[in-house]
């Protein structure tokens, strides 16, 4: 297929790229270098660098087959002190997108949407009809550009697929995470190992979980990439299908932080603190229905292999390995 890779030089973003030229499409990124690298898209694909409200109607114009839309501001906490950066950088930027869309006749659409849209979950594992309450901006945002597309498919016949993903991690093909703001945990129990910083941080012991602190679904980003190659051979024209993205299975903070010691074989000390605001205890998904209707099964489940893929890559890109 001829597709537009919106986001194409950021982390899930390259390394879907690099899937779905492996896979013979011809792909153009569209990426204005806000938060991605230049150097992680797909020497395949073709690179248009600017912004998606100004670029993305004469690139759609030129005829594509589907949009992929991983562009976006995805920080929890940035979103709560600056939530117009998130109302008018996501949700109208998004309203933009889909009106090139619409304009260009493209037919699919597959978005990058969140676990953020369900805020604190009242049942595990998190089924697609559970309640959306966003605990946050972020969430919200998403959760809107989600009801807009909705709008879109049912009336003007657009096959759209969102994906939420739970706590995306790990490298694939020399691609993983390099965010000038870090705040995932993977990569911040990393930085204590490459000495950049001193200890990892534990937001709280005391939540009502086996260890007391949080448990998150880790889902590699590999797999993660296939699921938006199912999405777009399962789109339905007129149709929006919603589908969570995840492992089925629960790891706690301190589990992650023992897997990175058994991973790197440093001991990464480790300091307990207050509970980080907006934290919910538990968010673990059901991906039953993206298994049943996209045949979607995630096949690098291990922790150790989530944590070692994506120190494999710093080491790669500190000439070490
Ligand atoms: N954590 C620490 N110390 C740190 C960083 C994180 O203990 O230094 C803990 C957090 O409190 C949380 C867990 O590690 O319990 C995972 O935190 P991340 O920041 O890596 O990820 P989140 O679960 O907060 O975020 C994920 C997605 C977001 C999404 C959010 C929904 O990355 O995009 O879930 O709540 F919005």
């Amino acid at each position: 297929m001829k597709l537009l890779v919106t986001g194409g030089a950021g982390y899930v973003g390259s390394v879907c790229t690099a899937l779905l030229v492996e896979r013979g499409h011809q792909v153009t990124v569209l990426d204005d270098l806000s938060t991605g690298h230049a150097d992680a898209v797909s020497p395949s694909a073709r690179f248009v660098e600017g912004d998606v409200a100004t670029h993305a109607a004469a690139l759609l114009a030129e005829g594509m087959d589907g949009v992929l839309h991983f562009a976006a501001k995805s920080l929890v906490g940035e979103s709560v002190e600056h939530p117009e950066l998130y109302w008018f950088g996501n949700v109208v930027t998004s309203l933009k997108l889909l009106e090139a869309v619409r304009a260009a006749g493209t037919p699919r659409l597959v978005f990058s949407s969140t676990a953020a849209t369900y805020g604190e979950p009242e049942q595990i594992p998190i089924t697609e009809d559970a309640p959306t309450r966003p605990t946050n901006p972020y969430g919200a945002t998403k959760l809107a550009i989600d009801h807009a597309i909705t709008s879109y498919a049912n009336a003007h016949g657009l096959a759209a697929v969102s994906l939420r993903y739970f706590n995306v991690a790990g490298a694939h093909g020399g691609l993983g995470e390099r965010h000038i703001v870090e705040t995932h945990l993977i990569p911040l129990v990393l930085q204590v190992v490459t000495g950049q910083r001193e200890h990892i941080t534990i937001y709280g012991d005391d939540w009502p979980t086996p260890d007391g602190t949080c448990l998150r679904d880790y889902i590699h980003v590999r797999d993660l990439a296939e699921a938006h190659l199912l999405a777009l051979e399962h789109a339905t024209a007129g149709a929006h299908r919603i589908y969570n993205l995840g492992t089925g299975t629960g790891f706690s903070v301190v589990e992650v932080i023992e897997a990175c010691r058994r991973v790197t074989g440093h001991p990464i000390p480790a300091q307990v603190a207050a509970r980080r605001a907006g934290d919910p205890a538990v968010l673990v998904a059901s991906s039953a229905r993206a298994t049943a209707d996209l045949g979607w099964r995630p096949e690098l489940t291990s922790l150790d292999t989530i944590v070692g893929d994506a120190w494999q890559l710093i080491q790669q890109r500190a000439g070490v390995a």
